[in-house]
């Protein structure tokens, strides 16, 4: 649970990018725009976060629970990585970056699965920023697959070895979360993760969630004190 090099700015940042829909919603626009404009919010962002000395930007673009969307709704999401992915990994990984994925794969298409695959691989394994795209991701889920993996490897449960074995094992936790959207919960993020992180709830829409919202979070994070139980 430390900072990046830089003072005041956190090493790890999480996004819970909510509001889309709804931002589609009041431009009378179906919810797909919504996704689209989020989606380059997101490359947006993952370039800001960089710049600004940010090491490790995680996004939740994609929960288990929201896998029981309708079929339309969730063939257009997958569209859209699809696109994201051929577009975008390239750049980013040229630009000296990593790209990492958590959740479970295996609930996604194949095409889809193959795809976010492929990029994860040709990602360098000393970037100096790593852009973490969380899908079908839900942290009761990746809990209790650590739990597994842990007994199955006989080693001992303890705090060391189910960090060690989340998806997130070898990444240092979130200083900061952040959910756009106006709610204020984490539905099945990062729970295991979140221990200590600092909580950020803003009311912007995440298509809205600009660059300067980002500096915003983050200048609110740099004032805050952090005890971890100490005096
Ligand atoms: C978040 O936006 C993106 C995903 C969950 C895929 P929503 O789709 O939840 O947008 P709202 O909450 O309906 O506005
Ligand atoms: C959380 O948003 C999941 C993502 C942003 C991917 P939801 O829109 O699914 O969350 P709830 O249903 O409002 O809790
Ligand atoms: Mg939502």
């Amino acid at each position: 649970m430390a900072e990046s090099g830089i003072k005041g700015i956190p090493r790890h940042v999480a996004i819970i990018m909510d509001g889309n829909g709804r931002w589609a919603k009041k431009r009378l626009l179906p919810r797909s725009a919504g996704h689209n404009a989020g989606m380059n919010r997101m490359i947006g962002l993952s370039e800001r976060a960089k710049q600004i000395g940010i090491k490790y930007l995680t996004v939740y673009a994609l929960s288990t629970e929201n896998l029981s969307r309708s079929q339309d709704e969730l063939e257009g999401l997958y569209a859209l990585i699809k696109k994201y992915f051929s577009k975008n990994v390239d750049r980013l990984i040229d630009g000296g970056a990593a790209l990492r994925i958590i959740g479970d794969l295996t609930l996604l298409p194949y095409d889809v699965r193959k795809v976010v695959e492929d990029g994860v691989a040709r990602s360098p394994k000393d970037a100096q920023f790593t852009f973490c795209i969380a899908l079908a991701y839900g942290a009761r889920r990746e809990i209790a697959e650590a739990c597994r993996e842990v007994v199955g490897k006989g080693l001992p449960v303890t705090e060391q070895t189910l960090s060690a074995n989340m998806y997130t094992g070898d990444m240092p936790d979130p200083d900061l979360i952040i959910r756009t959207g106006g709610e204020v919960r984490l539905s099945n993020f990062l729970l295991w993760q979140a221990a200590y992180a600092e909580l950020y709830f803003s009311d912007v829409l995440f298509p809205d969630f600009s660059d300067e919202c980002l500096d915003d979070a983050v200048a609110e994070f740099s004032r805050r004190t952090r005890r971890f139980g100490k005096v």
